[in-house]
């Protein structure tokens, strides 16, 4: 039989109030409330309502893995309710955290608690799929959610792990002695710390992507997502494909033959990328794989093309005030995969991308592909000189140079 701190709280309550409960009584209440807190606990890991909804647990721990931080809700000793951010770390079946060794978080312990992180994808407005009603407005979004007894971390080693994880996560150019729970320096400190956390097994992961729409709504999403242009739409695009392999893509991310374009990839595709980019002639011997992910990352665009097996065969970024001034760099297809139409295809795509389709002008440097960028707008720029390269610009139609 479960017991929950708080159903044991509850009859600590009860019993202060009410001197007169016989131990049959108590006994019958104390499985009433255990039945009750078995009930909440079976309300936070019963199966989603929504089943289409349900992230799997490589992906909801993806998210987790790359939550900035977390919200951890639970019930205080005095039945206040209490919601705090924290930097959540996951170490071995634990999503954990630290605090001052007394205070609120320290009370939650053996408490019922929930930690969650959830990321807005994008906003739709109801005029996408109705012309007068305001309720088809909605919002996509992906979450996870960890539940059930929050506990202290036992052990020297597992503590200074999570204390060294958070370190890393947070101060990962390093400049400190790595943390060991034994260690003499450290055994103290770690000591004295509160570390506590939730056990993983009851990890959730929901994400709302408008599986529940017909293929034919999905796409219409899309095209006014493109069409909008806000910084994150890319993104929601690429999230939306992805959550609903059915749908058939816009003709403006099918690329030449069996190839895909993608508006938007995260940094899981950068090896794969700096695979193509390391040893270009721009590249070589200057940047590090290193420097190429944070370039990439830095920039409002970054589209790429795969195969039919999913492999990364054309990548190109783009960077931009939005407005006035953008760059193109680091412009490759693999080697196989050359003069079949992706390298343009790419181009045109991170042309027509929000972080560039506006830009008064728009320039690149090429030493050997100025056939390419011509056919797509771009001229010599005669005023920029760079000693073997060409500068090129593409200078929006109302726009004088
Ligand atoms: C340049 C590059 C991206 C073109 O990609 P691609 O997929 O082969 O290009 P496409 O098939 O869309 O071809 C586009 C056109 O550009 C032309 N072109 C111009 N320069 C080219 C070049 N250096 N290499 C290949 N094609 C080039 C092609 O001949 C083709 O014209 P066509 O259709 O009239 O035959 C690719 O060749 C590459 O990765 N090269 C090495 C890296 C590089 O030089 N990048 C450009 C840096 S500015």
């Amino acid at each position: 039989m479960y017991l929950s701190p708080n159903g044991a709280h509850a009859l600590v309550y009860e019993k202060s109030q009410n001197w007169h409960y016989t131990m049959d009584q108590i006994a019958h209440r104390i499985l009433e409330i255990s039945r009750t807190s078995q009930r909440d606990i079976w309300r936070v890991t019963e199966p989603m309502r929504r089943e289409e909804f349900a992230m799997d647990r490589t992906e909801a721990m993806q998210l987790l893995l790359h939550a900035p931080y977390v919200h951890l809700a639970s019930v205080g000793e005095d039945g206040r309710p209490l919601l705090r951010a924290l930097h959540g770390i996951v170490v071995d079946d634990w999503l954990c955290f630290h605090s001052a060794p007394a205070g609120e978080k320290c009370s939650l312990v053996n408490r019922e608690a929930v930690c969650s992180w959830e990321e807005i994808v994008a906003e739709i407005p109801s005029y996408w799929t109705d012309p007068v009603m305001a309720c088809p407005a909605t919002t996509l979004y992906r979450s996870v959610q960890v539940s059930g007894t929050l506990r202290e971390l036992e052990g020297a080693q597992l503590r200074g792990r999570a204390l060294q994880r958070l370190m890393e996560t947070y101060q990962p150019e390093g400049g400190h002695e790595p943390i060991e729970g034994e260690c003499p320096r450290y055994r103290k400190a770690v000591a004295a710390l509160m570390v506590a956390g939730l056990r993983l097994d009851t990890l959730v992961g929901k994400s709302k992507l408008a599986q529940n729409r017909s293929p034919a709504t999905i796409r219409g999403l899309i095209e006014n997502l493109w069409k909008r242009g806000r910084t994150p739409d890319a993104k929601a695009i690429a999230l939306l494909l992805a959550a609903n392999p059915l749908v058939e893509r816009p003709a403006f991310l099918c690329g030449p033959g069996k190839t895909k374009l993608e508006p938007w990839v995260d940094g899981s595709r950068m090896a794969e990328a700096n695979a193509l980019l390391r040893d270009q002639y721009w590249n070589r011997g200057r940047f590090s794989d290193e420097a190429l992910s944070i370039a990439h990352q830095a920039s409002g665009a970054w589209v790429v093309a795969t195969n039919e097996a999913g492999e990364l065969v054309g990548t190109a970024r783009g960077f931009s005030d939005q407005q006035k001034f953008g760059y193109v760099a680091d412009v490759a297809v693999r080697e196989d995969s050359r003069g079949a139409g992706i390298g343009a295809a790419l181009m045109t795509l991170l042309l027509a991308h929000p972080c560039m389709r506006d830009c008064a002008r728009v320039m690149l440097a090429t030493t050997n592909a100025d056939s390419l960028y011509e056919r797509l707008g771009f001229v010599p720029h005669d005023s920029v000189r760079v000693p073997g390269r060409t500068m090129m610009v593409r200078v929006k139609e109302d726009y004088t140079l």
